[in-house]
This record gives structure tokens, sequence and C-alpha cells, in this order.
């Protein structure tokens, strides 16, 4: 029996390695390393798929929730209210811009962050939601885009799960001001390095955005804003066109993998995931509830079947913000944080693996 991985990253570029040989080679030779066709074509490719008017990539998830904050002109004072179970990155771009993150707890059951639990966060100084769909399924969006269309406030989605998740049919990414996506290496659609993506529907903010991501400004010595270095570079786009093809074959086998797991995993000590009605799940992650999570690991441990924790501390009890004082105490994400663990999900998962790991959790006691 080969070892399990966590993720393979390996198998799936043998499947497009003449494509990808040949982009990275012709623009190797061209000598046009960032800023030229690839970086464009994926931009047009990626915004037609989603479905929106305007993609503009970057560096990294990271940098696409940053550009969108300072394009929404947000700044210290304000606040911007978020879930405190996702990957730091997100909560930390808040302060990045010197504005306070305000947590909302989340739903157990999604994971996803609580709707009604935001309102009553929102205050004078309150500028954007900047809600998160975990683990590739979507948050419920279109409720929180009428808070936000209510109380005057913008909408940033932090996509960097969900690239290809839908809600009531339509991609994630596409109901707020701005869809942040991330291309890291694990993501659904991810490079083979760091990358980023926005998708707004305002054109103004695109010009913006674009010149946000080059130090502020279009032309050579010109800079309209106090800006980044933040560009996608020619052969991560020239990867990143060429997986965009394959995308929906992609999510389709974890899909496929997620409801075997679902059919199998019989263990009335390990809950599987739960999916929305209205939601389209990607899987970006395909994560359990265990109560004794310590024994639970030990066992899988055992039997060498790898596994993540994402994550394993609420946001608001990370030391690096410790200066905001948090007084909150929110119980499900505490409980969560504690529960949570993710199995392999990815779409070279091979059947070996995939029996190994059912039967493992299910000789579980
Ligand atoms: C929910 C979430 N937001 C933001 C990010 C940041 O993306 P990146 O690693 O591309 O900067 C990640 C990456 O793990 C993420 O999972």
């Amino acid at each position: 029996m080969t070892k399990i991985k966590i993720f393979d990253l390996k198998e799936q570029y043998k499947t497009i390695a003449k494509e990808i040989n040949k982009n990275v080679t012709n623009i190797l030779s061209s000598g046009q390393y960032i800023l030229g066709n690839n970086v464009k074509l994926l931009e047009e490719n990626f915004a037609k798929h989603v479905g929106a008017k305007y993609a503009i990539s970057c560096n990294s998830g990271t940098d696409a929730l940053l550009l969108s904050l300072r394009a929404l002109g947000i700044k210290k004072g304000d606040e911007v209210i978020t879930t405190p179970f996702t990957y730091f990155a997100t909560a930390e771009v808040i302060a990045l811009v010197g504005a306070k993150p305000i947590f909302a707890d989340i739903n157990p059951h999604t994971f996803n962050i609580n709707y009604k639990l935001i309102e009553r966060l929102i205050s004078k100084k309150t500028k954007a939601i900047m809600p998160v769909h975990l683990y590739g399924q979507s948050c419920e969006i279109t409720k929180i885009r009428n808070i936000c269309k209510k109380n005057k406030i913008a909408l940033i989605e932090d996509c960097a799960q969900s690239f290809g998740a839908k809600y009531n049919g339509k991609y994630t990414g596409t109901f707020g001001d701005f869809g942040c996506y991330s291309f890291f290496p694990t993501k659904n659609l991810g490079c083979a390095g760091d990358g980023g993506m926005i998708v707004t529907n305002n054109l103004g903010k695109s010009k913006m955005l674009k010149k946000l991501r080059n130090h502020g400004g279009l032309i050579r010595n010109i800079h309209e804003y106090v800006g980044y270095n933040s560009r996608l570079d020619e052969i991560q786009a020239s990867i990143l066109v060429t997986k965009l093809k394959i995308i929906d074959k992609l999510n389709d086998s974890r899909i496929k993998i997620a409801e075997n797991y679902k059919k199998l995993i019989n263990n009335k000590n390990v809950k599987v995931p739960y999916q929305a009605e209205n939601s389209y799940h990607v899987y970006n992650q395909f994560t359990l509830r265990v109560k004794k999570r310590t024994r639970f690991i030990a066992h899988l441990e055992k039997h060498s079947v790898p596994y993540g924790i994402y994550y394993p501390i609420p946001i608001y009890k990370q030391k690096a913000f410790k200066d905001f004082n948090y007084k909150c105490n929110l119980s499900n994400v505490n409980k969560i944080t504690k529960e949570c663990i993710s199995i392999p999900i990815y779409p070279e998962l091979d059947k070996n693996s995939f029996n190994k790991i059912v039967e493992v959790i299910n000789k579980y006691k």
C-alpha cells in the first residue's frame, strides 16, 4: 500500500504537463515575464467563467483582500465584520489597513459565519462585511448582501477556498462588491506558487485595483496611490489558463469523493460535513467533527491516515490580535476549533487510499 497523502500536486501536473511545459518554455523565450498576454487572457477567461465584468489578478489571496479594502478606502478607525473561523489572512488584512476586525460567531453546521448575528455588530464605524465561503461551501451570501444593502456597507467575499462553489446557482464571488480568490497550490484552482484574483462589476474600482497592484499607477513614474508590488507573473497566469479549462472536471471529482465519503463513513463518533440545500459545495476540504479529537488523531496516525486541522484557534484569540483586547467569547467557534478535523480530498485521491481512509475511520471507537 502506497503512503496516503493529504494532497498530491504532482499527480495533477502530470495530466497537463505537456501544455504547461510548452507555455512556460514559450514565456521564458519571449522575455515578457510580467503583465503580458497570459495575465490578460487569464483575467478575461476568469471573469467570463464566474460571470463578473472585471477580473484583476494579483500576487495572492491575501493581497486580493487587502487591495479590495484599500479600494474601498477602509482605514484606521473603521470596522469590518468577519468570521472568527478562517485562515488568519482574512482578518489580518483588516488589521493591516488599520481597521478593526469584528467577529460574528459561526453556524456550527456549515462552519460559516452566522448571518443572524451580524446586524447587531454593525456600528457607525462598520464599513464592510467580509464573509468567507469556508472549505468550498458558500455562506448565506444573499442574506448577508441584504444586510449590506440595508446598512449601506460594502461586501467583500473571501473565496480563497471556494472557486467554483455556487449559491442558488450563482458563483461565489459575484454577489458582493468584490470577490477575492487565492491560487495557492492546494486551492481548487491552484498555481505553482502564489497568486490571487479579484472580481468586480465596478469599472472605476477595477481601474483603481489595477493601479494599486502596481505601486499605485499604470504609467512609469506616475503614482496616483501608495500601492503594492502585487502582480501575478506570466508563468503562473499561463498555468492558471490551462487549469481553468479543466477546473469543472476537477471540482466534479472532489464532489464525487465527498459523496462517497458521506455514503460510506458510518461511525456514530464521527460527523460528516453538512451541505446546505441551495449550495453547490466544491469541497476544498472535507471536514469532520469528532468529540475526542486527540484520541481520533492518535487512531489516524496509528493507521497512517493524514489529516489537517483548519483551524485550531479562533482568530480573536490569536496573540497577534492581543492589542484589540477582544471581550467576545464565541461559543460555536470555541467548540468547532476543538472538534474539526479534515481528511484527504483532492481530485487525484486513488481508490485504495480512499477505501483505507473509510475503513480506518469506521473502525474508530
Ligand atoms: C479563507 C482564506 N482566506 C485567505 C487566504 C489567503 O490566500 P493566500 O495564501 O493566497 O494569500 C487563504 C489561504 O489559505 C484562505 O484559506
